[in-house]
């Protein structure tokens, strides 16, 4: 009995949606990748128009770690499915699934996928597929060592190519959705076949507010914060940690106010005089260890 490929949901979907709602910061990220979603909804229904675009139905989503990339993903399928009421389904690849130690395995698993997608997006208005960490599955061929590395990748990488082409030939009504923090390891050939990339980047400064201020409200529904944290009194302080994590991502801004909550006494309250320190103390270890791990807080834009 195979494994199974990976989970089909019905959308939208209620946490998709909160998810998405609560991205601050990445506005024009949303607006473009709404648009580029409309498209593809139009292109499905004028098949010819669709051929004369050249239209892949793919989308890559490329930015540093915890920049809310996944969270777009899923998120933008379900706000489309909700806006258009079409019947739509969600496939999340998990990019282990395709990896075999049998000679052969990886491009079988590989086209065991890809008739699972179209089989699937034959049941569905609508069909997303979400690949995150798409490097995984699509590195670069020129990178791939035949000495120390099997084969087979190779062979994983073409039967995904060969996949895709048919994916697009057979279901106007399938959309991949990609994802990466390595857009640099991507293999040129899949590159050609994205019809847009879009850098998710950390969120700007009025964005960084409000997902800080969102986070401690969060944790005082349940946790010990001190009650004039969110007053206007302290929009000064709150400007100055704002001005203090510039470059950092949505997941790297909810970690300080989860480190700034371990820092305080727990009979004490959270106070901004702890989220100061916090942040001032991340900052100089960032700055002091330019490789550590804390590095991850203030992720550098990759190229593509
Ligand atoms: N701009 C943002 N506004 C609010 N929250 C954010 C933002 N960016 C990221 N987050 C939060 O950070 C967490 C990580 O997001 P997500 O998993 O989508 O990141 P990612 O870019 O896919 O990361 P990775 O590259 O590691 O897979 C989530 O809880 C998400 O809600
Ligand atoms: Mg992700």
């Amino acid at each position: 009995m195979p494994e199974p490929l990976g989970k089909v949901i019905d959308l939208p979907d209620r946490q998709h949606l909160r998810k998405l709602s609560a991205l601050h910061g990445i506005d024009d990220v949303i607006i473009q990748a709404e648009r580029y979603l409309q498209l593809f909804s139009r292109m499905a229904l004028a098949p010819d128009v669709r051929d004369e675009l050249n239209l892949q139905n793919t989308m890559l989503l490329y930015g540093p770690p915890g920049v809310g990339k996944t969270v777009l993903a899923h998120g933008l399928a379900s706000l489309h499915a909700k806006r258009t009421g079409a019947h739509s389904g969600l496939f999340e690849f998990a990019p282990d699934r395709q990896a075999s130690d049998l000679k052969g395995g990886t491009s079988k698993n590989v086209r065991r996928l890809c008739r699972f997608i179209r089989d699937m997006a034959g049941k569905y208005a609508v069909f997303y597929v979400v690949m995150n960490e798409c490097e995984s599955n699509f590195g670069n061929r020129l990178d791939v060592n035949p000495s120390i590395e099997p084969l087979d990748t190779m062979r994983g990488i073409e039967a995904w190519l060969d996949g895709l082409d048919q994916i697009k030939k057979d279901c106007a009504n399938a959309l991949i959705v990609m994802s990466t923090n390595q857009p640099g390891r991507i293999d040129p050939a899949l590159r050609d076949r994205i019809d847009l990339s879009i850098a998710v980047r950390p969120p700007l400064a009025d964005g960084r507010e409000q997902i800080l201020r969102d986070t401690v409200r969060g944790a005082a529904r349940v946790l010990n914060v001190h009650e004039h944290l969110l007053d206007d009194a302290c929009l000064p302080d709150w400007q100055r940690v704002v001005q203090m994590t510039d470059g950092y991502s949505g997941r790297a801004l909810k970690r300080l106010i989860v480190n700034s909550l371990t820092n305080k006494k727990s009979s004490e309250p959270l106070t901004m005089d702890v989220i100061l320190k916090t942040a001032a103390n991340l900052l100089e270890h960032d700055m002091a260890h330019g490789d550590g791990p804390e590095t991850c807080l203030r992720p550098r834009s990759p190229r593509l």
